[in-house]
Protein backbone atom coordinates (compact mmCIF):
# COMPACT_ATOMS: atom_id res chain seq x y z
CA UNK A 1 0.00 0.00 0.00
CA UNK A 2 1.60 3.20 -0.89
CA UNK A 3 0.94 6.47 1.33
CA UNK A 4 1.79 9.67 0.13
CA UNK A 5 0.37 13.29 1.55
CA UNK A 6 -2.13 15.83 -0.22
CA UNK A 7 -3.21 19.28 0.87
CA UNK A 8 -6.74 20.98 0.15
CA UNK A 9 -10.48 20.34 0.49
CA UNK A 10 -12.28 16.57 1.20
CA UNK A 11 -14.66 17.81 -2.10
CA UNK A 12 -12.53 18.21 -4.67
CA UNK A 13 -10.87 15.74 -6.87
CA UNK A 14 -11.89 12.17 -8.28
CA UNK A 15 -11.26 9.79 -5.37
CA UNK A 16 -12.17 6.22 -5.00
CA UNK A 17 -13.45 7.07 -1.13
CA UNK A 18 -13.31 9.77 1.22
CA UNK A 19 -13.09 9.07 4.88
CA UNK A 20 -14.85 11.40 7.05
CA UNK A 21 -15.40 10.98 10.80
CA UNK A 22 -19.00 11.50 12.64
CA UNK A 23 -18.80 11.75 16.49
CA UNK A 24 -21.25 10.87 18.90
CA UNK A 25 -24.97 12.22 18.65
CA UNK A 26 -24.45 12.54 14.92
CA UNK A 27 -22.30 15.58 15.59
CA UNK A 28 -20.37 16.11 11.97
CA UNK A 29 -16.20 16.70 11.78
CA UNK A 30 -14.69 19.02 10.19
CA UNK A 31 -14.05 16.76 6.82
CA UNK A 32 -17.51 15.49 7.40
CA UNK A 33 -19.26 19.23 7.60
CA UNK A 34 -17.32 20.39 4.36
CA UNK A 35 -18.55 17.38 2.41
CA UNK A 36 -21.81 17.84 3.56
CA UNK A 37 -21.90 21.86 2.63
CA UNK A 38 -20.30 20.19 -0.88
CA UNK A 39 -23.63 18.32 -0.98
CA UNK A 40 -26.17 21.09 0.37
CA UNK A 41 -26.75 18.93 3.25
CA UNK A 42 -26.68 15.12 2.05
CA UNK A 43 -25.37 14.02 4.88
CA UNK A 44 -26.91 15.58 7.47
CA UNK A 45 -29.77 13.98 6.12
CA UNK A 46 -28.34 10.63 6.52
CA UNK A 47 -27.28 11.01 10.24
CA UNK A 48 -30.47 12.79 11.14
CA UNK A 49 -32.30 9.23 9.61
CA UNK A 50 -30.51 7.93 12.22
CA UNK A 51 -28.08 5.41 10.05
CA UNK A 52 -24.84 6.67 11.55
CA UNK A 53 -25.29 7.23 14.78
CA UNK A 54 -21.19 8.42 15.37
CA UNK A 55 -20.36 4.70 17.77
CA UNK A 56 -16.99 4.45 17.83
CA UNK A 57 -15.46 2.39 14.99
CA UNK A 58 -18.80 1.96 13.16
CA UNK A 59 -18.56 2.53 9.43
CA UNK A 60 -21.34 3.81 7.08
CA UNK A 61 -21.00 3.70 3.13
CA UNK A 62 -22.37 5.87 0.86
CA UNK A 63 -22.11 6.13 -2.95
CA UNK A 64 -22.03 8.29 -5.21
CA UNK A 65 -23.13 11.28 -2.74
CA UNK A 66 -24.15 14.39 -5.18
CA UNK A 67 -22.03 16.93 -5.53
CA UNK A 68 -18.78 14.89 -4.97
CA UNK A 69 -16.03 13.84 -7.09
CA UNK A 70 -15.26 11.05 -4.74
CA UNK A 71 -16.63 7.89 -6.19
CA UNK A 72 -17.59 6.71 -2.28
CA UNK A 73 -17.76 8.51 1.41
CA UNK A 74 -16.95 6.49 4.03
CA UNK A 75 -18.93 7.70 7.44
CA UNK A 76 -16.49 6.55 10.51
CA UNK A 77 -18.37 7.03 14.04
CA UNK A 78 -15.80 8.47 15.84
CA UNK A 79 -17.36 7.85 19.38
CA UNK A 80 -17.76 10.63 22.12
CA UNK A 81 -16.31 13.83 21.01
CA UNK A 82 -14.62 14.72 24.51
CA UNK A 83 -13.16 11.14 25.39
CA UNK A 84 -11.85 10.93 22.02
CA UNK A 85 -8.10 10.24 22.64
CA UNK A 86 -5.18 7.53 21.66
CA UNK A 87 -6.97 4.78 21.98
CA UNK A 88 -10.18 5.48 20.16
CA UNK A 89 -8.23 7.46 17.17
CA UNK A 90 -6.34 3.60 16.81
CA UNK A 91 -9.82 2.21 17.18
CA UNK A 92 -11.22 4.65 14.99
CA UNK A 93 -8.73 3.89 11.90
CA UNK A 94 -9.43 -0.13 12.71
CA UNK A 95 -12.87 0.27 11.85
CA UNK A 96 -11.82 2.30 8.61
CA UNK A 97 -9.14 0.05 7.58
CA UNK A 98 -11.67 -2.67 8.55
CA UNK A 99 -14.46 -1.38 5.70
CA UNK A 100 -11.80 -0.48 2.86
CA UNK A 101 -10.25 -3.94 3.21
CA UNK A 102 -13.63 -4.78 1.92
CA UNK A 103 -14.39 -2.33 -0.55
CA UNK A 104 -13.60 -2.17 -4.34
CA UNK A 105 -11.96 1.14 -3.98
CA UNK A 106 -8.13 1.69 -5.45
CA UNK A 107 -7.83 4.67 -3.85
CA UNK A 108 -8.91 6.55 -0.95
CA UNK A 109 -8.49 9.87 0.99
CA UNK A 110 -8.02 10.22 4.96
CA UNK A 111 -7.75 13.31 7.06
CA UNK A 112 -5.36 11.66 9.75
CA UNK A 113 -5.68 15.45 11.11
CA UNK A 114 -9.64 15.24 11.19
CA UNK A 115 -9.97 12.36 13.32
CA UNK A 116 -6.48 13.62 14.85
CA UNK A 117 -5.92 13.74 18.73
CA UNK A 118 -5.46 17.10 19.81
CA UNK A 119 -2.46 18.04 21.38
CA UNK A 120 0.16 15.41 19.50
CA UNK A 121 0.86 17.22 16.25
CA UNK A 122 0.77 16.22 12.75
CA UNK A 123 3.40 14.08 12.33
CA UNK A 124 2.11 11.80 15.00
CA UNK A 125 -1.46 11.42 13.43
CA UNK A 126 -0.07 10.84 9.98
CA UNK A 127 2.28 8.17 11.48
CA UNK A 128 -0.39 6.63 13.67
CA UNK A 129 -2.44 6.37 10.30
CA UNK A 130 0.53 5.07 8.19
CA UNK A 131 0.74 2.06 11.10
CA UNK A 132 -2.85 1.59 12.02
CA UNK A 133 -3.86 0.92 8.25
CA UNK A 134 -0.51 -1.16 7.59
CA UNK A 135 -1.43 -3.65 10.63
CA UNK A 136 -5.12 -3.91 9.74
CA UNK A 137 -3.97 -4.57 6.21
CA UNK A 138 -1.32 -7.43 7.73
CA UNK A 139 -1.74 -11.02 6.04
CA UNK A 140 -0.09 -14.08 6.81
CA UNK A 141 -1.28 -17.01 4.24
CA UNK A 142 1.99 -17.83 2.50
CA UNK A 143 0.92 -21.33 4.30
CA UNK A 144 -2.40 -21.78 3.02
CA UNK A 145 -3.31 -23.09 -0.39
CA UNK A 146 -6.96 -23.09 -0.31
CA UNK A 147 -9.34 -20.42 0.41
CA UNK A 148 -6.63 -17.39 0.82
CA UNK A 149 -9.45 -14.60 0.76
CA UNK A 150 -8.61 -11.91 -2.25
CA UNK A 151 -6.43 -9.55 -1.89
CA UNK A 152 -8.04 -6.04 -0.99
CA UNK A 153 -8.50 -3.73 -4.02
CA UNK A 154 -7.23 -0.62 -2.06
CA UNK A 155 -3.41 0.23 -3.39
CA UNK A 156 -3.16 4.15 -2.73
CA UNK A 157 -4.17 6.03 0.47
CA UNK A 158 -3.59 10.03 0.38
CA UNK A 159 -3.50 11.51 3.94
CA UNK A 160 -4.77 14.87 3.39
CA UNK A 161 -3.89 17.93 5.88
CA UNK A 162 -6.52 19.84 5.72
CA UNK A 163 -5.65 23.33 4.06
CA UNK A 164 -2.41 23.25 5.46
CA UNK A 165 0.49 24.00 2.93
CA UNK A 166 2.20 20.09 2.31
CA UNK A 167 4.76 20.26 4.83
CA UNK A 168 8.04 18.43 4.58
CA UNK A 169 7.20 17.48 8.48
CA UNK A 170 4.59 15.12 6.89
CA UNK A 171 6.11 13.29 4.29
CA UNK A 172 8.88 12.70 6.57
CA UNK A 173 5.88 10.97 8.70
CA UNK A 174 4.59 8.86 6.11
CA UNK A 175 8.68 7.56 5.07
CA UNK A 176 9.30 7.06 8.80
CA UNK A 177 6.00 5.20 9.16
CA UNK A 178 6.63 3.66 6.18
CA UNK A 179 9.88 2.02 7.19
CA UNK A 180 8.33 1.03 10.59
CA UNK A 181 5.58 -0.65 9.24
CA UNK A 182 7.71 -2.67 7.00
CA UNK A 183 9.82 -3.49 10.03
CA UNK A 184 6.92 -4.36 11.69
CA UNK A 185 5.70 -6.47 9.49
CA UNK A 186 9.36 -8.63 8.97
CA UNK A 187 8.87 -9.13 13.13
CA UNK A 188 5.06 -10.65 12.97
CA UNK A 189 6.11 -12.97 9.86
CA UNK A 190 9.00 -14.33 11.55
CA UNK A 191 6.81 -15.09 14.74
CA UNK A 192 4.15 -16.20 12.62
CA UNK A 193 6.17 -18.39 11.26
CA UNK A 194 6.01 -22.45 12.18
CA UNK A 195 8.97 -23.75 14.27
CA UNK A 196 10.12 -26.17 11.90
CA UNK A 197 10.07 -23.06 9.03
CA UNK A 198 11.71 -20.72 11.32
CA UNK A 199 14.94 -22.39 12.58
CA UNK A 200 18.28 -20.29 14.10
CA UNK A 201 19.31 -21.08 10.82
CA UNK A 202 16.26 -19.18 8.94
CA UNK A 203 17.24 -16.28 11.27
CA UNK A 204 20.42 -16.25 10.54
CA UNK A 205 19.48 -16.27 6.67
CA UNK A 206 17.26 -13.45 7.52
CA UNK A 207 19.71 -11.39 8.79
CA UNK A 208 22.06 -12.16 5.76
CA UNK A 209 19.50 -10.66 3.43
CA UNK A 210 19.09 -7.87 5.48
CA UNK A 211 22.57 -6.96 5.50
CA UNK A 212 22.38 -7.52 1.89
CA UNK A 213 19.75 -5.54 0.97
CA UNK A 214 20.27 -2.47 3.42
CA UNK A 215 23.87 -2.49 3.39
CA UNK A 216 24.00 -3.76 7.18
CA UNK A 217 27.63 -5.13 8.76
CA UNK A 218 26.64 -9.00 9.48
CA UNK A 219 28.45 -12.02 11.58
CA UNK A 220 27.34 -15.37 12.37
CA UNK A 221 29.02 -16.96 15.29
CA UNK A 222 28.47 -20.87 15.26
CA UNK A 223 28.98 -23.48 17.94
CA UNK A 224 32.25 -23.62 17.92
CA UNK A 225 33.28 -20.17 18.17
CA UNK A 226 30.46 -19.83 21.28
CA UNK A 227 32.86 -22.56 22.95
CA UNK A 228 35.87 -20.90 21.78
CA UNK A 229 34.12 -17.75 23.24
CA UNK A 230 33.06 -20.19 26.23
CA UNK A 231 29.07 -19.18 26.38
CA UNK A 232 28.86 -22.05 28.93
CA UNK A 233 25.35 -20.31 29.82
CA UNK A 234 24.12 -20.10 26.21
CA UNK A 235 25.45 -23.46 24.86
CA UNK A 236 23.49 -25.22 27.86
CA UNK A 237 20.00 -24.37 26.43
CA UNK A 238 20.87 -25.86 22.88
CA UNK A 239 22.62 -28.62 24.12
CA UNK A 240 18.78 -31.00 23.60
CA UNK A 241 18.42 -29.58 20.11
CA UNK A 242 19.28 -30.65 16.79
CA UNK A 243 18.97 -27.59 15.22
CA UNK A 244 22.29 -25.61 15.38
CA UNK A 245 22.46 -22.74 17.37
CA UNK A 246 23.87 -19.50 15.90
CA UNK A 247 24.14 -15.99 17.41
CA UNK A 248 23.74 -13.04 14.78
CA UNK A 249 25.41 -9.70 15.16
CA UNK A 250 23.83 -7.10 12.81
CA UNK A 251 25.19 -3.38 12.23
CA UNK A 252 23.82 -0.43 11.00
CA UNK A 253 25.74 2.57 10.97
CA UNK A 254 23.86 5.71 10.02
CA UNK A 255 26.37 8.04 12.35
CA UNK A 256 29.95 8.49 12.96
CA UNK A 257 31.84 5.91 13.85
CA UNK A 258 33.23 7.62 17.01
CA UNK A 259 29.33 7.72 18.40
CA UNK A 260 28.81 4.83 20.33
CA UNK A 261 25.91 2.22 19.40
CA UNK A 262 22.65 1.57 21.09
CA UNK A 263 22.93 -2.29 21.48
CA UNK A 264 19.33 -4.05 21.12
CA UNK A 265 19.35 -7.98 22.32
CA UNK A 266 16.52 -10.10 21.32
CA UNK A 267 15.90 -13.60 22.47
CA UNK A 268 16.03 -15.95 19.76
CA UNK A 269 14.56 -18.90 21.20
CA UNK A 270 12.72 -20.44 17.83
CA UNK A 271 10.81 -23.21 19.82
CA UNK A 272 10.68 -23.05 24.00
CA UNK A 273 9.58 -26.69 25.18
CA UNK A 274 11.09 -26.20 28.40
CA UNK A 275 13.67 -29.36 28.08
CA UNK A 276 13.71 -31.56 30.97
CA UNK A 277 11.56 -29.43 32.70
CA UNK A 278 8.79 -30.01 30.15
CA UNK A 279 6.09 -27.74 29.78
CA UNK A 280 2.37 -28.88 29.65
CA UNK A 281 1.22 -29.77 26.14
CA UNK A 282 -1.51 -27.00 26.25
CA UNK A 283 -1.15 -24.13 24.19
CA UNK A 284 3.21 -25.35 23.80
CA UNK A 285 2.74 -24.35 19.77
CA UNK A 286 2.94 -20.97 21.00
CA UNK A 287 6.10 -20.84 22.38
CA UNK A 288 7.25 -20.61 18.37
CA UNK A 289 6.81 -17.22 19.54
CA UNK A 290 9.85 -17.35 21.77
CA UNK A 291 11.71 -15.53 19.49
CA UNK A 292 9.80 -12.32 19.15
CA UNK A 293 12.29 -10.59 21.23
CA UNK A 294 14.91 -11.72 17.65
CA UNK A 295 12.17 -10.95 15.54
CA UNK A 296 11.24 -7.29 16.95
CA UNK A 297 15.36 -6.40 16.61
CA UNK A 298 15.60 -7.43 13.30
CA UNK A 299 12.14 -5.56 12.10
CA UNK A 300 13.74 -2.26 14.59
CA UNK A 301 16.92 -2.77 12.54
CA UNK A 302 15.30 -2.63 8.73
CA UNK A 303 13.48 0.23 9.62
CA UNK A 304 16.20 2.35 11.08
CA UNK A 305 18.02 1.40 7.48
CA UNK A 306 15.35 1.80 5.25
CA UNK A 307 14.34 5.27 6.50
CA UNK A 308 18.37 6.06 6.78
CA UNK A 309 17.67 7.40 10.35
CA UNK A 310 21.14 8.93 11.73
CA UNK A 311 21.94 6.58 14.56
CA UNK A 312 24.21 3.44 15.19
CA UNK A 313 22.74 0.62 16.06
CA UNK A 314 23.59 -2.84 16.29
CA UNK A 315 21.67 -5.74 16.97
CA UNK A 316 22.75 -8.97 18.46
CA UNK A 317 20.73 -12.38 18.39
CA UNK A 318 21.30 -15.30 20.31
CA UNK A 319 19.38 -18.32 18.55
CA UNK A 320 18.93 -21.62 19.89
CA UNK A 321 15.84 -23.95 20.31
CA UNK A 322 15.07 -25.16 24.12
CA UNK A 323 14.62 -29.27 23.27
CA UNK A 324 14.72 -32.29 25.83
CA UNK A 325 16.74 -34.80 24.72
CA UNK A 326 19.70 -37.23 25.77
CA UNK A 327 22.47 -34.64 25.79
CA UNK A 328 20.25 -31.73 27.44
CA UNK A 329 20.64 -29.57 30.02
CA UNK A 330 19.29 -31.18 33.34
CA UNK A 331 17.98 -29.34 36.69
CA UNK A 332 21.07 -29.06 38.79
CA UNK A 333 23.45 -28.88 36.14
CA UNK A 334 26.36 -25.82 36.87
CA UNK A 335 27.60 -23.77 33.85
CA UNK A 336 30.18 -21.27 33.34
CA UNK A 337 28.61 -17.74 31.73
CA UNK A 338 30.32 -15.67 29.46
CA UNK A 339 31.43 -13.49 32.52
CA UNK A 340 32.91 -16.68 34.76
CA UNK A 341 29.77 -16.36 37.05
CA UNK A 342 28.28 -19.60 37.75
CA UNK A 343 24.80 -20.98 37.38
CA UNK A 344 22.65 -23.82 39.03
CA UNK A 345 20.27 -24.92 36.46
CA UNK A 346 17.59 -25.26 38.45
CA UNK A 347 14.46 -25.09 36.11
CA UNK A 348 15.36 -25.67 32.22
CA UNK A 349 12.05 -23.49 31.55
CA UNK A 350 14.03 -20.33 32.20
CA UNK A 351 16.07 -20.92 29.36
CA UNK A 352 15.80 -17.39 27.80
CA UNK A 353 17.87 -15.33 30.75
CA UNK A 354 20.78 -18.24 30.14
CA UNK A 355 21.30 -17.14 26.66
CA UNK A 356 20.56 -13.44 26.93
CA UNK A 357 23.37 -13.47 29.92
CA UNK A 358 26.04 -14.17 28.00
CA UNK A 359 24.69 -12.23 24.81
CA UNK A 360 24.72 -8.90 27.48
CA UNK A 361 28.36 -10.04 28.28
CA UNK A 362 29.45 -10.52 25.19
CA UNK A 363 27.56 -6.55 24.65
CA UNK A 364 30.25 -5.14 26.49
CA UNK A 365 32.96 -5.29 23.33
CA UNK A 366 30.68 -2.73 21.49
CA UNK A 367 31.15 -0.02 24.22
CA UNK A 368 27.33 0.85 23.63
CA UNK A 369 25.50 4.13 24.29
CA UNK A 370 22.60 1.77 26.08
CA UNK A 371 21.95 -2.01 25.53
CA UNK A 372 18.19 -2.85 25.78
CA UNK A 373 16.93 -6.59 25.43
CA UNK A 374 13.97 -7.50 24.61
CA UNK A 375 12.96 -11.02 25.45
CA UNK A 376 9.20 -13.05 25.53
CA UNK A 377 10.94 -14.03 29.34
CA UNK A 378 8.31 -14.80 31.62
CA UNK A 379 5.11 -16.15 32.16
CA UNK A 380 4.56 -14.22 35.38
CA UNK A 381 4.90 -10.59 33.36
CA UNK A 382 1.77 -11.66 31.34
CA UNK A 383 0.16 -12.02 34.81
CA UNK A 384 1.47 -8.82 36.50
CA UNK A 385 0.33 -6.98 33.24
CA UNK A 386 -1.44 -8.51 31.20
CA UNK A 387 -1.67 -7.93 27.20
CA UNK A 388 -1.39 -4.11 27.08
CA UNK A 389 1.80 -2.95 28.73
CA UNK A 390 5.37 -4.24 28.07
CA UNK A 391 7.62 -4.77 31.55
CA UNK A 392 10.14 -2.69 31.58
CA UNK A 393 13.69 -2.93 33.97
CA UNK A 394 16.32 -0.67 33.95
CA UNK A 395 19.64 0.15 36.29
CA UNK A 396 19.60 3.77 34.74
CA UNK A 397 16.67 5.97 35.30
CA UNK A 398 16.99 8.02 32.02
CA UNK A 399 18.01 5.19 30.01
CA UNK A 400 14.35 3.77 31.97
CA UNK A 401 12.35 7.21 31.14
CA UNK A 402 13.90 7.83 27.45
CA UNK A 403 12.15 4.14 27.08
CA UNK A 404 8.64 5.35 28.52
CA UNK A 405 8.72 8.48 26.48
CA UNK A 406 9.37 6.34 23.48
CA UNK A 407 6.43 3.70 23.90
CA UNK A 408 4.62 6.93 24.85
CA UNK A 409 5.08 8.56 22.02
CA UNK A 410 4.57 4.97 19.35
CA UNK A 411 1.84 4.20 21.79
CA UNK A 412 3.70 0.83 21.98
CA UNK A 413 3.47 1.35 26.18
CA UNK A 414 5.54 0.09 28.99
CA UNK A 415 5.54 -0.46 32.31
CA UNK A 416 8.35 0.03 34.43
CA UNK A 417 8.34 -2.77 37.04
CA UNK A 418 11.21 -2.90 40.10
CA UNK A 419 14.86 -4.29 40.08
CA UNK A 420 15.43 -3.30 43.87
CA UNK A 421 18.39 -5.90 45.97
CA UNK A 422 15.73 -7.39 48.05
CA UNK A 423 14.65 -9.63 45.32
CA UNK A 424 18.37 -10.46 44.57
CA UNK A 425 18.56 -13.26 47.57
CA UNK A 426 15.81 -15.14 46.03
CA UNK A 427 18.35 -16.17 43.37
CA UNK A 428 20.72 -18.07 45.71
CA UNK A 429 22.32 -21.19 45.55
CA UNK A 430 23.90 -23.53 47.55
CA UNK A 431 26.25 -24.79 44.55
CA UNK A 432 26.43 -22.19 42.42
CA UNK A 433 27.55 -18.41 42.03
CA UNK A 434 23.13 -18.52 41.48
CA UNK A 435 20.02 -20.10 40.56
CA UNK A 436 18.13 -18.94 37.35
CA UNK A 437 14.99 -19.42 39.28
CA UNK A 438 13.76 -17.27 42.16
CA UNK A 439 10.29 -19.03 42.97
CA UNK A 440 7.11 -17.83 42.22
CA UNK A 441 6.92 -14.71 43.88
CA UNK A 442 7.36 -11.96 41.65
CA UNK A 443 8.46 -14.26 38.49
CA UNK A 444 9.10 -11.18 36.17
CA UNK A 445 11.36 -9.34 38.60
CA UNK A 446 13.79 -12.09 39.29
CA UNK A 447 14.15 -12.74 35.79
CA UNK A 448 15.25 -9.17 35.68
CA UNK A 449 17.61 -9.56 38.62
CA UNK A 450 19.19 -12.35 37.28
CA UNK A 451 20.31 -10.46 33.80
CA UNK A 452 21.24 -7.58 36.21
CA UNK A 453 24.45 -9.56 37.54
CA UNK A 454 25.81 -9.65 33.66
CA UNK A 455 25.07 -5.87 32.98
CA UNK A 456 26.67 -4.58 36.03
CA UNK A 457 29.48 -2.79 33.22
CA UNK A 458 26.22 -1.60 31.10
CA UNK A 459 23.66 1.26 31.39
CA UNK A 460 21.03 -1.53 30.59
CA UNK A 461 17.39 -1.44 30.18
CA UNK A 462 15.39 -4.82 29.69
CA UNK A 463 12.07 -5.17 27.86
CA UNK A 464 9.41 -8.26 28.81
CA UNK A 465 7.28 -9.12 25.88
CA UNK A 466 6.18 -11.86 26.52
CA UNK A 467 2.34 -10.12 27.32
CA UNK A 468 2.35 -8.13 24.13
CA UNK A 469 4.58 -10.04 21.11
CA UNK A 470 1.66 -12.23 20.49
CA UNK A 471 -2.16 -12.89 20.47
CA UNK A 472 -3.77 -15.79 21.66
CA UNK A 473 -7.30 -17.25 20.53
CA UNK A 474 -8.81 -16.53 17.27
CA UNK A 475 -6.62 -13.38 16.58
CA UNK A 476 -3.45 -15.43 17.11
CA UNK A 477 -0.61 -14.10 15.78
CA UNK A 478 2.69 -11.99 16.13
CA UNK A 479 1.72 -8.11 16.78
CA UNK A 480 5.12 -7.06 15.39
CA UNK A 481 5.37 -5.51 18.71
CA UNK A 482 7.98 -3.71 20.18
CA UNK A 483 9.40 -2.07 17.06
CA UNK A 484 7.20 0.65 16.85
CA UNK A 485 8.92 1.67 20.43
CA UNK A 486 12.99 0.50 19.70
CA UNK A 487 12.72 2.91 16.38
CA UNK A 488 11.43 5.53 18.35
CA UNK A 489 14.01 5.49 21.27
CA UNK A 490 16.89 5.20 18.17
CA UNK A 491 15.15 8.18 16.96
CA UNK A 492 14.69 9.82 20.22
CA UNK A 493 18.72 9.24 20.73
CA UNK A 494 19.61 10.81 17.72
CA UNK A 495 18.22 13.83 18.42
CA UNK A 496 19.16 14.64 21.92
CA UNK A 497 22.91 14.50 20.74
N1 LIG B 1 9.25 -18.34 27.04
C1 LIG B 1 8.86 -18.56 28.38
C2 LIG B 1 8.01 -17.42 28.94
C3 LIG B 1 6.57 -17.38 28.51
C4 LIG B 1 5.67 -18.30 28.96
C5 LIG B 1 6.14 -16.36 27.71
C6 LIG B 1 4.35 -18.21 28.59
C7 LIG B 1 4.82 -16.25 27.34
C8 LIG B 1 3.91 -17.18 27.79
C9 LIG B 1 10.08 -18.69 29.27
O1 LIG B 1 11.18 -19.29 28.69
C10 LIG B 1 9.69 -19.53 30.43
O2 LIG B 1 9.39 -20.68 30.22
N2 LIG B 1 9.68 -18.94 31.62
C11 LIG B 1 9.28 -19.64 32.79
C12 LIG B 1 10.23 -19.26 33.90
C13 LIG B 1 10.06 -20.09 35.14
C14 LIG B 1 10.52 -21.51 34.87
C15 LIG B 1 10.87 -19.47 36.23
C16 LIG B 1 7.86 -19.22 33.13
O3 LIG B 1 7.50 -18.06 32.94
O4 LIG B 1 7.09 -20.09 33.54
MN1 LIG C 1 11.11 -21.41 28.89
ZN1 LIG D 1 11.33 -19.17 26.66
Amino acid sequence: MEFSIKSGAPQTGPNGCVVAGVFEASRLSGTAAALDAASRGYLTRIVRRGDMRGRLGSTLLLQRVPGLAAERVLLLGLGERKEFGVSAFRDALRGAANALKELGAKDALLYPADLGVAGRGLPWNVRQAVLGLRDAFYRFDQLKTQKKPPAPALASVALAIGGAPVTLQARAAVKEATATADGVDLARTLGNLPPNICTPTYLADEARKLARQFKLGIEVLERRDMERLHMGALLSVTRGSHQPPKFIVLRYAGAAKKKPPLVLVGKGITFDTGGISLKPAGEMDEMKFDMSGAASVLGALRALAAMRAPVNVIGVVPACENMPGGAASRPGDVVTSLSGQTVEILNTDAEGRLILCDALSYSERFEPLAVVDIATLTGACVIALGHVATGLFANNQRLADDIRAAGEEAWDRVWQMPLWEDYQEQLRSNFADMANVGGRPAGSVTAACFLSRFAKKLRWAHLDIAGTAWKSGREKGSTGRPVPLLVRLALRGARAR
